[in-house]
Parts: structure tokens; sequence; C-alpha cells
């Protein structure tokens, strides 16, 4: 029953950091937080909502404050690794955001130094924490599915939302960036088995008329070693006016005892509303009609955040400090979920099939 106390620096104070410094500040272990961020303004704003004790334009003056324990990496997608490495030098348990890295020599220099410095690393796919695909591995984990044949997986959202990604890290494709979460979950259900070989085809004009050599819609083929197939396809190139506030999906699995069909679109949540619904990732983007919960990380009421990234910050937290059960993906795991992502997206490039590394 004994709590350690935790120092938390959250780095990078963005839109997600902000959500995970004000989870962290609320959390009853949290005795001390600071923030970072390139832009030191952002982090002395973020500080400020927070109740942050201390902000820098220096990571590393965060990462290594005295009163610092545990370290969670918000920064842009191609700026995780730096800030992920100081913390694991200096011994201490990271939180670090999908994609790990956007390299796979990036993502074993990560691995190296959390074996060799023997710390815990988790990579924050949060949207294992909803609910559904929470009690779906629970359900896997009783044998209710038996051994799982396949699975197959759509996720779509609004150019509108793939735009502001792109505009923040070129490399963080739909596929990279997006389409990992659903990778993650596959890999999730399908734990202990190995992928073995990846397919894909791509195709579209949005992004490349926005000035991103991205495709719309990317659909993939994976092949696990025991033969189970999965299909995983992303379209993120819907009208900016779709009523999405974050990713609508489907997901279905089916095994030799039964199967899960998971709708996850929000489309039986519509909120209809003269006064303007702001999008919570899109400045400036007010929808009149709009799938409620749709918005990927959660969203506020009464001050408080509830969701998959407050279920999975907070879970994180009291894994440090009471020990807790985290089912968040390991680095080994987030390692494999980049390596076929990486490997789709050379083979929707190449139309060649990708065999993965034993
Ligand atoms: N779990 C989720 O639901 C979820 C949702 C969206 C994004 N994400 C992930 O969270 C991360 C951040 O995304 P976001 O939406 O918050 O982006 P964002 O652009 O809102 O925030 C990124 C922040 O990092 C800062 N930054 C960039 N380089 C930095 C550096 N070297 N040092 C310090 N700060 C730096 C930027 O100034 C910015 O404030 C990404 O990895 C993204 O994939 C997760």
């Amino acid at each position: 029953m004994e709590t350690r106390e935790l120092g938390v620096a959250v780095v990078g104070s963005g839109r997600i950091g902000s959500l995970r410094a004000r989870l962290a500040a609320a959390h009853p272990a949290v005795k001390f937080l600071a923030v970072s961020d390139i832009d030191r303004d952002r982090a002395q704003r973020l500080a400020e909502a927070s109740g942050a004790h201390f902000a820098s334009g220096d990571n590393d003056e965060v990462i290594a404050h005295p009163r610092v324990n545990a370290v969670i990496v918000s920064t842009s997608e191609h700026e995780h690794v730096a800030p992920v490495i100081r913390a694991l030098e200096l011994g201490k348990p990271v939180l670090v955001e999908k994609p790990i890295a956007l390299t796979l020599a990036d993502a074993d220099k990560i691995i190296a130094k959390a074996e060799s410095t023997g710390t815990p690393i988790r990579v924050g796919y949060a949207q294992r924490f909803k609910r559904r695909y929470l009690s779906a591995k629970d359900q896997i984990l009783a044998g209710r599915l038996g051994e799982i044949t396949a699975l197959t997986g759509r996720a779509c959202n609004t150019r509108a939302q793939g735009i502001e990604i792109l505009k923040r890290s070129a490399t963080a494709t739909p596929v990279v960036d997006v389409l990992t979460y659903w990778v993650d979950v596959a890999g999730w259900f399908l734990e202990g088995i190995r992928p073995r070989e990846v397919s894909a085809r791509g195709h579209g004009s949005v992004f490349r008329a926005a000035g991103f050599d991205v495709n719309d819609a990317t659909f993939a083929l994976i092949t696990y070693e025991d033969g189970a197939v999965v299909n995983l396809g992303v379209y993120f190139a819907l009208p900016a006016h779709a009523p999405q506030l974050g990713m609508g999906v489907r997901i279905e699995v089916f095994g030799s005892e039964g199967a899960l069909i998971l709708n996850d679109d929000h489309t039986d949540e519509l909120l209809i509303t003269n006064k303007g619904i702001p999008h919570a990732y899109i400045p400036g983007l007010e929808f009149q009609t709009a799938f409620l919960s749709s918005s990927t990380p959660g969203n506020w009421h009464l001050g408080d955040y509830w969701g998959p990234v407050a279920d999975e910050s907070r879970v994180w937290l009291d894994h440090l400090a009471r020990n807790r059960a985290c089912p968040m993906a390991t680095a080994r795991e987030a390692r494999q979920t980049l390596e076929i992502t990486l490997a789709i997206e050379e083979s929707a490039r190449t139309g060649k099939t990708i065999r993965l590394a034993a």
C-alpha cells in the first residue's frame, strides 16, 4: 500500500504534453512538476495552466532536475529520441508518445539505453485504454476467441487533421503516425506471435495537392508466423467538415471459437448545435454537427480529463507510485509496430512484399 512520491518532467508542452502535465498535476503521488518546450513561452503558459513548479526552454534542465524522477516525452514525432535517451541515461522512467521514433535505428538506440541502464520505458498507445479494446483483450486472454485467425480494421479521419500532423512532422505519415495505433492493437491481441510479412498498396491526391508526398489511403496485409492474417487500412482525407473530432475506427477479430466486432466510429453519438463546436486539435475549425466523443485522446468535464489519455497517464503514474499493473506498450512492442508501419510504407511505395526480420 506504500506510495512512492513522484516528480514529473513533461518535455513538449503542445496539445498532448499539456494534457499529460495537467493530469500529472492532479495525481496524488505527484509532488513536483516541471515542463519544457523548445518554445519557452509555451512551456511558461503550460506551467501557469497546470500549476507546474518550474518551466524551461531547455529540456535537459527539467529532465536532470533533482526533484524529477519520471519523464514524459510529448515532443513532435521527430523530436522524441534525444530527451528519451537523456532521461534513460539518468535512470528516470520514461513515458514517450507514439511512435517511439521514426527510424528503427533510433528505436534500437532507445531500447539499448533502456536495457543497459535498467530503466523502464513505456510508449503511449493510448487507444489500448479505450474500454472496448481493454475488454476485448480481456476476452482474448480468457480464451473466448480461441486461436485468432484474422483481424481487420480501418481508421479514418479528416484531411484537416492529417495536414495538421504533417505540418508538424512531414514524415509522420497517416501510416506511421495513426495506423500505428491499430498495428499496436493487432500486435497486442496477437501477443507472443511474430509478424512475418507485409504487403500494402496506397493511393491518393489530396495530400499531394497540399504539398505532402503521402497517400490518402493505405491498406495493408500483415501475415503472422502462425498464419494469422491482419488487414489494416487508413484513410485520412475525409472532407474537413466531416463530423470527426478524432479518428473513426472499425475493428473485427475472428478466432476459432469466437469473434469481436468493435464499432468505434462514434456514429451513434451526435451533437447538433447552432453554437459551434470547436475542434480540440485544429485551431479555428468549428462544426455544427459532430460525433460527440470521437476526440481521440478524450474530453474535459469539470476541469478533469476523461478518456484514453487520462486513463493511460493515471495508470502509468500509479504503476510508478504503487506498482499497479500497466498494460501500456513496451519499447520492444513499439519497435515491432514501427517496423511494420515502415514496411507498409515501403511496400506501398515499391509494390513489393516485405519480409520482416526473424
Ligand atoms: N495519445 C494520443 O491520443 C495522441 C494524440 C495526438 C498526438 N499524440 C502524440 O503526441 C506527440 C505530440 O503531439 P501533439 O499533438 O501534442 O503535437 P503538438 O505540435 O501540439 O506539440 C508538440 C510540442 O513539442 C514541441 N517541441 C518540438 N520539438 C521539441 C524539442 N526538441 N524540445 C522540446 N519541445 C519540442 C513543440 O514546440 C510543441 O509545443 C506526438 O508524438 C504525437 O504522435 C498522441
